[in-house]
């Protein structure tokens, strides 16, 4: 079976990753510096501890496994803080990743699956967002991603490199099986925050702003499930290893759910009585994203299996549970 190496295969997404490529039989080596990310998360496979920042170790990476692929979620996600330390993010995200392809390169390894974002777009000029849609990043994190994304056009151009760019919406839920889930410190993510305030572990969620041109005022965001995100690459990574083009894809379930809407789900799933706050609008939060993901479901054959928003806050509930409990 196929050997692929995981970089920031201990995060959140990363992960969830793991678990399913060992599901799928493949040879896994996570590479980490569990900067954000955790050992136990890792479910299997080999573990090595290690920094993109470092040639050294990727080069005796490279030359002690022969991959057939690599998948890289290893970077920087916080928009706000990217705009606030640029160069943290361009360090990582651009520059560590520059290491990462150079040394794939160099050994000979030519497929890549790398986690983009809804963030290289931008505010929106119309929605859905297809593939086509101007890229116009707003913010360094995701200019970081746009950067890549084209760089890795030339990648292909002068070296033969295939890549798949997957474009995250807004990754969320939990393993449905309990063993692993979203662990970010601080967390800034909706879900979590709000499953947060339902368990008592925080005060209250504060809404960023009520006067968008929405239904309810509050922004929507199209919530995608983290399997079924992890299936779309399970599907690219096939692709590549049949010796297809590289590819780009945005990955949501093309339904949009308000601030409000997905407080309301949280309440029903919970059923605890969560403390809501009326806050300010945050900065560079555009009104609306919702994904056209209609080139992967055609070209990947990628179906998502839980588009439902209960089943995502349903399965981060059970996570959040038992993050309480650790915590007791
Ligand atoms: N929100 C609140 N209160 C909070 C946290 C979030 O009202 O305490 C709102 C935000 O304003 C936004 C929505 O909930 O409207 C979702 O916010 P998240 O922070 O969960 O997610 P974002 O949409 O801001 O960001 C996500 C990823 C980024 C990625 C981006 C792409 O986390 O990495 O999608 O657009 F860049």
């Amino acid at each position: 079976m196929a050997k692929i190496l995981v970089v920031g295969g201990a995060g959140y997404i990363g992960s969830q990753m793991v678990k399913q490529l060992l599901k799928a039989n493949y040879e896994v080596v996570v590479f980490d510096n569990l900067s954000t990310g955790y050992r136990d998360a890792v479910m299997g496979g080999e573990f090595v501890l290690g920094d993109l920042a470092n040639r050294e170790s990727l080069k005796q990476l490279f030359e002690q496994y022969s991959f057939d692929g690599v998948m890289h979620f290893a970077s920087f996600i916080q928009v706000g803080e990217s705009v606030l330390k640029p160069s943290k993010y361009y360090r990582n995200n651009l520059s560590n990743t520059l290491n990462l392809l150079d040394e794939m390169v160099e050994h000979n390894v030519k497929k890549l699956i790398f986690s983009s974002t809804a963030a290289i777009f931008g505010e929106p000029q119309y929605i859905p967002l297809d593939e086509k849609h101007p890229k116009k990043p707003i913010n360094p994190y995701g200019l970081s991603k746009w950067m890549v994304e084209q760089i890795l056009q030339d990648y292909d151009s002068a070296y033969n490199f295939k890549s798949v760019c997957l474009r995250y919406f807004n990754a969320a839920g939990a393993d449905p099986e309990g063993e692993i889930g979203e662990r970010h410190l601080p967390e800034t993510h909706l879900i979590p925050l709000i499953l947060q305030a339902a368990s008592g572990r925080r005060e209250k969620i504060t809404i960023y702003g009520e006067d968008y041109e929405t239904p309810d005022g509050t922004c929507i965001r199209d919530y995608i499930h983290v399997v079924d995100l992890c299936n779309a690459h399970l599907l690219a990574l096939e692709q590549l290893l049949e010796e297809k083009p590289s590819a780009v894809y945005n990955l949501g379930n093309g339904e949009g759910f308000s601030v409000r809407q997905v407080i309301d789900t949280a309440k029903k799933i919970t059923n605890q009585n969560i403390k809501i706050d009326m806050g300010q609008r945050r900065e560079g939060d555009p009104a609306r994203l919702v994904a056209d993901s209609s080139h992967a479901k055609i070209a990947l054959q990628w179906q998502p299996r839980y588009a439902d928003l209960e089943k995502i806050v349903a399965d981060a509930w059970q996570w959040e549970q038992k993050m309480l409990l650790k915590t007791l």
